[in-house]
């Protein structure tokens, strides 16, 4: 078996952004493995996802409880890549954050918000992972039933528990983030990141959540930038075998692939290969404009696409008349 050696050029190239007044700088691009990497998908492909990944700067891998599947192989697999992989100090050049809030295990303490579920939860994630502490720890999504300050109080104890050095929250709404910003900041635990979708495609969190996590000074971490695999060429001549929308598994169904979305991506990949750039480049660098957000959380299936995405901040500008264009195709 050979062994992984980094590349010696890997923070040459990547731009990272301070995550909210916090002390901590993320890369621009950061890799998420919802998809591509259970123990339904090829091993030596994921290993070599990861390695290109951090080969080119890209420090900060996200994960969670459920991801798979079966949920919970992907904290697993990633788990044996570090171990082989990533030896004595090379933790330390890591950014490894993991979630809970969707349904994991079954009976009433499987999902959502207790005080049970997250801390049993995240002794799970670190025995998959094989680690003593994940950085970021993640309330996945807002919980109706549990009282917020019983989930903040749980994710604060556990910052204070060493399990996980900062504490972030996923999918809540502007009015949900606000309260629950507030409860930790009382609590001695500052909020660090809020991981919301956005995309050129999906547009909420500009309706208010961006302006609450600029007051509050805590980090933005899109997930989903390329609305998983549409805000690429990669649809335009068909369903390639392979892609997400074609995987059972996948999440992106092809009832999603409409001509009316086509036409929107065609007349978009016109603008990004007159920027000389891909769509997919295009994509990311049109979220990374606004200094808001710190990193957008990409997903890949082959290391192709990770390289792909680095590149984005080759050309990170536009100009208004692009701007315009783009906003005249967005709401066609
Ligand atoms: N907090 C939450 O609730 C939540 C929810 C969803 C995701 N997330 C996080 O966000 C991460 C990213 O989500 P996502 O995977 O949906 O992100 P995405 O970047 O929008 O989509 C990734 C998919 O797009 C395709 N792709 C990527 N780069 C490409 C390129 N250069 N050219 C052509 N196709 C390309 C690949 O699909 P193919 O497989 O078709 O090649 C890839 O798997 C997840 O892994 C997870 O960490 C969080």
């Amino acid at each position: 078996m050979s062994i992984y050696k980094p590349s010696e050029s890997r923070y040459e190239k990547m731009q990272y952004r301070r995550c909210g007044n916090s002390g901590l700088l993320l890369p621009v691009i950061s890799l998420g493995l919802w998809h591509n990497f259970g123990h339904v998908d090829d091993f030596e492909n994921c290993k070599q996802i990861i390695f290109t990944a951090f080969d080119n700067g890209i420090t900060h891998f996200d994960l969670a409880n459920n991801y798979g599947p079966p949920p919970g192989s992907a904290e697993e697999n990633f788990g044996k890549i570090l171990k082989s992989n990533f030896a004595g100090n090379l933790r330390d050049e890591l950014i490894i954050s993991s979630k809970a809030g969707y349904y994991m295990w079954q009976g009433p303490y499987g999902e959502w918000g207790s005080r049970k579920y997250l801390m049993s939860s995240l002794d799970q994630s670190l025995k998959r992972l094989q680690l003593d502490y994940v950085d970021i720890f993640y309330h996945h999504r807002p919980d109706p039933h549990t009282p917020i300050e019983e989930t903040m109080q749980t994710l604060h104890d556990i910052v204070r528990s060493g399990k996980a050095l900062y504490a972030g929250i996923s999918n809540y709404k502007a009015d949900e983030a606000k309260t629950a910003i507030e409860v930790l900041t009382k609590m001695g635990t500052p909020c660090l990141i809020h991981q919301p979708k956005y995309s050129m495609f999906e547009r909420w969190v500009e309706d208010g959540l961006l302006n609450v996590l600029e007051e509050n000074a805590v980090g933005c971490i899109p997930f989903s930038p390329l609305a998983q695999g549409l805000l690429t060429d990669k649809y335009l001549k068909g369903i390639p075998k392979e892609s997400r929308a074609s995987k059972e598994h996948g999440f992106l169904k092809m009832a999603d692939i409409t001509d009316d979305k086509l036409n929107v991506i065609r007349q978009l990949n016109t603008i990004a290969i007159d920027r000389n750039q891909t769509l997919a480049q295009m994509a990311l660098a049109w979220i990374l404009k606004d200094k808001r957000v710190t990193s957008v959380l990409i997903g890949a299936s082959k290391p192709q696409q990770v390289t792909d995405a680095v590149h984005c901040t080759d050309n990170a500008d536009f100009t208004s008349d692009e701007l315009m264009q783009i906003e005249q195709i967005l709401s066609s």
